[in-house]
């Protein structure tokens, strides 16, 4: 394994609750992603970024944690999370933990203390504030307001559901809990942080209104990056631990702060996740992307879809390819044939550009959203706060046979899975040529080029296309019609059929040039 493996790894996300399903109770476990470590060794990923598994009353899906010491007991418990990092490592994969430092569930010990008496040395862990009407009128993360009222005059703050209360960064007793979590988990093998809402910590304690053209009261407070200096000197007392933020940030300047030497090592690029399926703006996005990160010299992140955006078979089969919460597309037309070559196309992009590159469970199988889960099986508290549920990118893996559960369990999934998923098992994939999974097992077997510089090759106008050294080649075609492949030796790998030497709309090759 190379040093510094964060720089250009295969990273694929396991959402435990769909991946697979161990003892019946139609939710995920990890008795059920060590049965299936097989799948992701075939797939070649570098490394697993876990979401939270930790004890919680499920509020939002597990990113409400009363306890970041343990497992909860319906994913297992904390030896069986042990021997699957062994496991793991045995097999060469890294493991990336979730580490929720925003707020912690309204049942954690502390919570409950700080609830019991106004005396509570844990009160102030919080931001509870005494007030007749509500502190601010800020909005929460979720939509709707961010503050719950515990008595009269008493209100706490959440920027997510009031069962996630926002923790008081400025408090020593925060700060020092959190380390003492990183080491528990380094300690265990660890070799990741994913840091969850990791620019939300601090607040403006003026608790000012959210103003155009004033510094915004909880986004992205500078004083936050003291404290990932702090963890990065944690990080760096362990050989090879990387520390990446989900930092939601549209200006990328401030983006990149998170990403100075001595700060995270990565975070996720969300502006590529949102951008449309064009080539003036894909490209533009590109180089905002290298550039921004060469200036920190941290490595770029490419990531096409997670556990909380709608998956992009189905953005990139719709009139408006975009991503972003506030723009609510659920429900207009999609041509799920179209979205399934542009995500093939995309998956050669993403795997051939410079730095890593995120795999959400189930993009390598060609999943699409599931748009149509009954209203009455939605568990997703955005649902009820923005009308739009995230629980369609969240369904069970499919893993076998001709009908769900397609034995992600032998029980009832926890949501429904739809029918026409049986050409899109792994069983179904396996072996055939033309499958989204064996075209993600090529391309990854295929990465070898990964240390090799990018440059951009001039293929004329909607045409994006790179070589890495002075072999390889991606070619990605946007403009509308077909066009002529660059001279090449060979064809390593197609996201679609070729039409002779042309190279069809909404397809990408994989060339080498090597005469
Ligand atoms: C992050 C997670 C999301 C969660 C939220 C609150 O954005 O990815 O799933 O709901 O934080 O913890």
């Amino acid at each position: 394994m190379t040093m510094q493996w964060w720089r250009d790894a295969v990273i694929y996300q396991v959402y435990p609750r769909s991946f697979a399903d161990g003892d019946g109770d139609g939710v995920g476990d990890i008795a059920g992603i060590r049965a299936r470590l097989g799948h992701l060794r075939d797939l070649g990923v570098d490394a697993i970024w876990m979401s939270p598994w930790y004890p919680s009353p499920m509020a939002d899906a597990g990113y409400d944690v009363s306890d970041f010491r343990d497992i909860d007991p319906v994913f297992g418990d904390l030896s069986e999370a042990e021997e699957l990092i062994a496991e793991a490592h045995e097999a060469g994969i890294r493991i990336i933990i979730d580490i929720v430092p925003n707020h912690i569930s309204s049942e954690h010990p502390w919570f409950k203390a700080a609830l019991k008496s106004e005396e509570a040395p844990e009160r102030d862990y919080f931001w509870f504030r005494k007030s007749q009407n509500m502190p601010t009128k800020w909005i929460g993360e979720f939509g709707g307001t961010a503050w719950t009222r515990v008595d009269d005059d008493t209100w706490y703050l959440h920027l997510f559901t009031p069962e996630q209360p926002d923790l008081n960064w400025e408090h020593p007793a925060v700060r020092s809990e959190f380390e003492s979590i990183l080491r528990f988990w380094f300690d265990r093998g660890a070799d990741g942080i994913r840091i969850d809402s990791a620019a939300l910590l601090f607040k403006d304690p003026a608790l000012p209104e959210v103003t155009d053209g004033e510094p915004h009261p909880f986004h992205d407070l500078d004083a936050v990056h003291d404290v990932y200096r702090s963890w990065r000197r944690i990080a760096d007392e362990y050989p090879d631990r990387a520390l990446i933020g989900e930092v939601w940030m549209p200006d990328v300047e401030r983006f990149t702060n998170y990403l100075r030497p001595d700060e995270l090592h990565a975070a996720f690029n969300f502006d590529f996740l949102g951008c449309a399926w064009d080539p003036y703006l894909m490209r533009s996005c590109i180089d905002r992307t290298l550039d921004a990160h060469a200036r920190v010299g941290a490595p770029p992140t490419w990531v096409l879809s997670n556990h909380d955006v709608t998956r992009h078979v189905t953005r990139y089969g719709r009139a408006d390819t975009t991503f972003s919460f506030e723009n609510n597309l659920d429900g207009t037309p999609v041509d799920l044939e179209l979205g399934t070559r542009r995500a093939r196309a995309a998956a050669l992009l993403t795997l051939s550009l410079p730095g890593s590159a995120y795999v959400y469970q189930g993009e390598e199988l060609g999943l699409w959203e599931n748009e149509s889960i009954p209203e009455d099986q939605i568990q997703d508290p955005m649902y009820a706060r923005r009308g739009h549920t995230r629980d369609g990118c969240r369904v069970p893996l499919p893993w076998s046979g001709d009908e769900p559960p397609f034995d992600f369990t032998t029980g009832a999934p926890w949501l429904p899975q739809p029918a026409e998923w049986k050409d899109r098992t792994v069983q179904a994939q396996t072996g055939d040529p033309s499958s989204m999974l064996e075209l993600y097992r090529s391309a990854i077997r295929l990465r070898t080029f990964k240390d090799q510089e990018f440059a951009w090759l001039d293929r004329g106008e909607g045409v994006l296309a790179w070589t890495r050294g002075s072999d390889f080649a991606c070619v990605l075609n946007l403009s509308g019609a077909p066009v002529p492949l660059p001279e090449h030796r060979t064809v390593l790998l197609a996201s679609g059929p070729l039409d002779g030497d042309l190279l069809p709309q909404d397809t990408a090759v994989w060339l080498s040039l090597r005469k």
